[in-house]
């Protein structure tokens, strides 16, 4: 789908401009200097730099310093997933930058710190129950007052995770007197996610990236509150998966012995994703994009390696799963029976995108079949998907799928069925006004791999970078656009998407960060604040600034989002068109 993509993408107009509605910032006549120093006496910002930006937040005026010492006790603290979480963040909150490009300075109101500081932070949940889901409770309160213990209240861990989250991003260090501050105290806030379902697909079947790798992107998604990595780790490039049942597909399939996954990698990454509050969806790319799979087990594969491709694949190499050989529905059947147990999680993606008929219709063996069964190729591709998709029922899984399965193929989906939109953002209206929940990865706003060249061209890649979508565009979609009420209510949540063309761990952090931050945040703050105000990009940019710093400073490559001379002086930089110029 993914790359190979439509003539959409070429006119993706880039929609960059901000309007500042009102000047967030009191001090714009005291601008700051090179090198920041000192704590002002004004409070300019808007919005504190809370990435996203929590439901409801309240704040005073006082500046308490921090103690690295800092402990953390009550019931939650010493439940195991909060407690080697407690660690982590012993050490995120304390990252020191002696010379900060960000106005470090600005979020603060006080002059003299408060002579007491932060010893101890209370954490406090109702159940220690680690079941995690969709319908997980991912709320929780945090409260520091100007004296005294912080308290991070939650209905479950999860809750508590991101209350930690939050308190970390206050924590700011002051270089001239290398210190740690909380400005702005005392601090309520109480927080819970707009969507339930917020994540970011990975492609780990065109390039490969090893457990650790896939577990520092996890670690980001974690700190953005994004709650599922969608891992696709087939396609037709290679199959790195080391079936027990059938270990020839990895051992035929994969790129080598070293470019694989065993169970016990899998387990891994479920259980590190778990700990970070992370649900791992897996995606069972067939019957199309299965070039790999014939590798390893030729009879089920149709039109394999077919030269010269085009008309068989959307992109090399050529190969479908053959739907007609009964080997073919056993061995997938197989797969999903290892996979329902080593992805403990509710949803499993199905496919069923992008198929090439001509595959099919160029195979005797599935010619055959249909003469003899007195079948048309749309009924056997049909019943091949719903079988499919009913083996995956049977595990007691919610089945997802792509939009092709309703939209363009027009199969009898059950009504339980989750259809991930993806060619376009207008596939969101079509698919819930036909009743069906709906995740959200519309290409023209949230497909994070496109704009660097499309890639399947032969011989060459074409020079144009259509599609790419700017942090700003990827901020300004609104998901319930033309959608009535019922309509989108029965949107889960979204997913942004990182093909794997042109991506691998070489450029990934910067490919995803921030415009994934930014995808974030529509996912947990919504469109508008509780009192009904819409969440701009005028606003957006003044703390995604910040973000991205503080990325940088826990270890992500994370890309500019403009000169550095914008970090250090947004409203320089960030200002409203003029209507005169
Ligand atoms: C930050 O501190 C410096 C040094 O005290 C001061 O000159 C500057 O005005 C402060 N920044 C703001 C925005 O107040
Ligand atoms: C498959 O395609 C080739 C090349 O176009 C053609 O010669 C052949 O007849 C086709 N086979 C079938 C069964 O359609
Ligand atoms: C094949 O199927 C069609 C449509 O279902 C039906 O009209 C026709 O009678 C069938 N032919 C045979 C030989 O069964
Ligand atoms: C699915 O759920 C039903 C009812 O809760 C249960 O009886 C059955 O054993 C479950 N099947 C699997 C494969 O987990
Ligand atoms: C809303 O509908 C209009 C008119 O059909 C269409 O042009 C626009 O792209 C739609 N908006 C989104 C975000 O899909």
């Amino acid at each position: 789908m993914h790359a190979g993509l439509s003539s959409l993408l070429c006119v993706a107009a880039l929609v960059l401009t901000a309007a500042i509605a009102q000047p967030a910032f009191a001090a714009a006549s005291n601008p700051p200097s090179q090198v920041i120093q000192g704590i002002p006496a004004v409070n300019p910002v808007k919005q504190p730099w809370i990435w996203p930006l929590p439901q409801n937040w309240e704040r005073g005026s006082n500046t308490l310093k921090v103690s690295e010492r800092i402990r953390f006790e009550g019931k939650g603290a010493r439940q195991p997933i909060i407690s080697k979480a407690i660690k982590r963040y012993q050490n995120l909150m304390f990252k020191k930058e002696d010379y900060p490009m960000i106005p470090y300075n600005w979020s603060t109101t006080d002059n003299k710190p408060s002579r007491s500081s932060l010893n101890t932070v209370v954490i406090d949940i109702e159940t220690t129950d680690d079941h995690l889901d969709m319908d997980t409770d991912e709320s929780y309160t945090l409260t520091i007052p100007v004296n005294g213990k912080a308290v991070i209240q939650a209905e479950t861990i999860y809750g508590a995770l991101h209350g930690l989250e939050t308190l970390s991003q206050l924590i700011q260090y002051f270089p001239e007197r290398r210190s740690y501050y909380i400005p702005n105290v005392p601090w309520k806030i109480s927080d819970f996610p707009k969507y339930k379902h917020r994540g970011i697909l990975l492609d780990t079947s065109r390039h490969y990236y090893t457990v650790q790798e896939i577990e520092k992107i996890i670690d980001t998604l974690s700190w953005n509150k994004l709650n599922v990595f969608h891992w696709h780790m087939l396609d037709s490039t290679s199959f790195p998966y080391v079936s027990k049942k059938y270990p020839e597909l990895a051992a035929k399939g994969a790129y080598s012995p070293r470019h694989v996954y065993t169970a016990k990698d899998i387990r891994q990454i479920v259980q590190y994703a778990k700990e970070r509050g992370v649900r791992v969806i897996p995606e069972m790319e067939a019957p199309g994009h299965s070039t790999a799979w014939g590798y390893g087990i030729p009879e089920i594969a149709s039109c394999l390696n077919t030269q010269p491709y085009f008309g068989y694949t959307v992109q090399p190499p050529a190969g479908q799963l053959n739907i007609a050989h009964p080997k073919t529905k056993e061995v997938v059947y197989g797969l999903i029976d290892e996979w329902a147990e080593l992805f403990p999680d509710s949803f499993f993606h199905a496919a069923g995108d992008e198929v090439i008929m001509q595959c099919w219709s160029n195979d005797t063996y599935i010619t055959d079949y249909l003469k003899k069964n007195n079948q048309t190729l749309m009924e056997l591709f049909e019943e091949f998907v719903l079988d499919m998709e009913d083996h995956v029922r049977q595990k007691n899984k919610t089945v997802m799928v792509w939009q092709e399965m309703l939209l363009e193929y027009h199969f009898n989906l059950p009504k339980d069925t989750v259809i991930q939109v993806w060619i376009g953002s207008e596939g969101v209206k079509e698919v819930t006004e036909k009743g069906y929940k709906t995740i959200v990865s519309a290409q023209n706003f949230w497909y994070l791999d496109l704009g660097f060249g499309r890639p399947r061209s032969n011989p060459y890649p074409e020079v144009q970078g259509a599609g790419f979508n700017h942090w700003n565009r990827v901020y300004s979609y609104d998901m319930r656009a033309n959608l009535t009420k019922e309509e989108a209510d029965l949107i889960l949540g979204a997913e942004a998407t990182m093909w794997g063309e042109l991506a691998d761990p070489n450029n990934i952090e910067d490919r995803l960060w921030p415009r994934a931050a930014a995808f974030a945040e529509r996912l947990w703050s919504g469109y508008e604040n509780l009192k009904g105000e819409s969440l701009i990009s005028a606003d957006a940019i003044l703390r995604l600034l910040p973000w991205r710093e503080r990325l940088v400073l826990r270890g992500v490559r994370a890309g500019p989002l403009n000169q550095g001379f914008c970090t250090r002086n947004p409203l320089d930089c960030f200002q409203p068109p003029n209507p005169n110029k």
